[in-house]
């Protein structure tokens, strides 16, 4: 088997995943990077020895060797380079969240089913143990049917990653809440087995919007940037970006297609950073204690009680290797695969898109008061092609 030869667009920090994916001899090999910023591209020169590096993006683009582009540019440039690239004949890993509005959702989707170019989205997190595993425990059927869905996120290193550079800017995310909660909405619904109809949030920038200390405006994020220790407490923060202007805090509840409903609670502030799952069905409850390999997901499933630290079960998190707890080299499995073959995917195009949505209505609400905001359908036609597998 031929190693695919893969071109990467932007090379900032997710670059990781690009250095996850460069497997010489083992099925994929990273041959081209593109990135405007000389600095990222000499970060590849060192990580990616022999790889072409260009500037613009069309460049990588016009050679005729690249197999598949990896997208890990910013959320607002997604629309552009994943519609240029599968307008270019090319399959597309697009990190998520696959746009920053539902319309360049729907654009990419239609350019995909217009040109036939393969499309997979970077949803990991269906990759992570924690979340198979609480999927298999719901599909043996250990709390019943899915009622309710209930996900805590603490972002403890927010101040760092979220509120130094573009993440930090309405018009380059819409919100942290869509940027963010893109993955566990996404997981949400793949638990639940439904996608949000309609949802109702309030949010607010309660504490980063009070540190004095920013950079200039247009300013690069500092050196020193991510420091967990100095950088407590978080009015502590140094170096916040000049035009800061998302939510720190927000809280979203969600009716979802199937009749389940959900809740999903961010905070950018806290001391610790992981997330906490509690799903009840008409059977019993699960929740994770940690989200790392290692860590446990509880079951209570035979009789009422008090609380009780001896659950009916408990599971192990798998134990695997790589960033994102191994999801990054599963995820880079499952799409070269993808390219390779087509079939089934655990990551779904569509499931990104009505992410998406969910986060998009939520901003919505919560800009507007928490009046309820309803998510719009898929077109009928791109709904089948993805269902298809991406045939026609
Ligand atoms: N799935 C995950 O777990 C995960 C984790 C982190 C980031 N992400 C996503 O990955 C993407 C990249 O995030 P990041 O933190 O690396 O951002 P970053 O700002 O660190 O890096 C982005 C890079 O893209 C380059 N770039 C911008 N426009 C470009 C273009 N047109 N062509 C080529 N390069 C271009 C920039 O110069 C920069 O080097 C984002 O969409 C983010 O949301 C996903």
């Amino acid at each position: 088997m031929h190693d695919l030869r893969l071109g990467v667009i932007g090379y900032g920090l997710r670059a990781s995943l690009a250095v996850t994916a460069h497997r010489p001899g083992r099925g994929s090999r990273v041959v081209a990077v593109a990135d405007p910023d000389p600095a990222a591209r000499a970060r590849a020169a060192a990580d990616l020895p022999g790889a072409d590096l260009v500037a613009d993006h069309h460049r990588l683009l016009e050679r005729g060797d690249v197999d598949a582009v990896v997208v890990l540019t910013p959320d607002h440039t997604h629309e552009q380079v994943a519609t240029d690239t599968l307008r270019a004949g090319r399959a597309a890993f697009v990190e998520k969240p696959l746009g920053i509005s539902t319309q360049e959702c729907d654009r990419i989707l239609a350019v995909a089913h217009e040109t036939g170019s393969r499309l997979y989205v970077g949803h990991n997190m269906r990759h992570m143990g924690v979340v198979r595993l609480m999927r298999d425990i719901i599909a043996r059927g250990e709390i019943g049917q899915v009622q309710t869905v209930w996900v805590r996120h603490f972002v403890g290193h927010g101040g760092d990653y979220y509120f130094k550079d573009w993440h930090a800017q309405r018009r380059h995310t819409t919100s942290l809440l869509l940027q963010k909660a893109a993955h566990d909405i996404d997981v949400l619904h793949w638990l639940a087995g439904g996608y949000t109809e309609v949802a109702s949030a309030f949010g607010d920038l309660r504490v980063y919007g009070r540190v004095t200390d920013r950079l200039a405006p247009g300013e690069a994020k500092r050196d020193d940037w991510f420091d967990p220790a100095r950088n407590w407490p978080p009015l502590a923060q140094t170096g916040l970006d000049a035009e800061l202007d998302v939510e720190d805090v927000s809280v979203v509840n969600l009716r979802l297609d199937n009749g389940v409903l959900a809740a999903y609670q961010q905070c950018h502030f806290t001391p610790d950073y992981w997330r906490n799952y509690t799903v009840i069905g008409d059977a019993g409850r699960l929740e994770n204690f940690g989200d790392q390999p290692g860590a446990v997901v509880k079951v209570w499933n035979a009789r009422r009680s008090d609380y009780r630290a001896d659950a009916d079960a408990e599971y192990p998190v798998p134990v695997a290797e790589g960033g994102h707890g191994g999801a990054d080299s599963l995820i880079m499995d499952e799409f070269c695969r993808f390219v390779r073959e087509g079939g089934h995917t655990d990551t779904s195009p569509v499931a990104a898109r009505m992410s998406v949505a969910a986060g998009v209505a939520a901003t919505a609400s919560l800009r507007a008061g928490g009046a309820p905001q309803s998510v719009p359908e898929l077109a009928g036609e791109l709904a089948a092609y993805f269902a298809a597998g991406q045939r026609r």
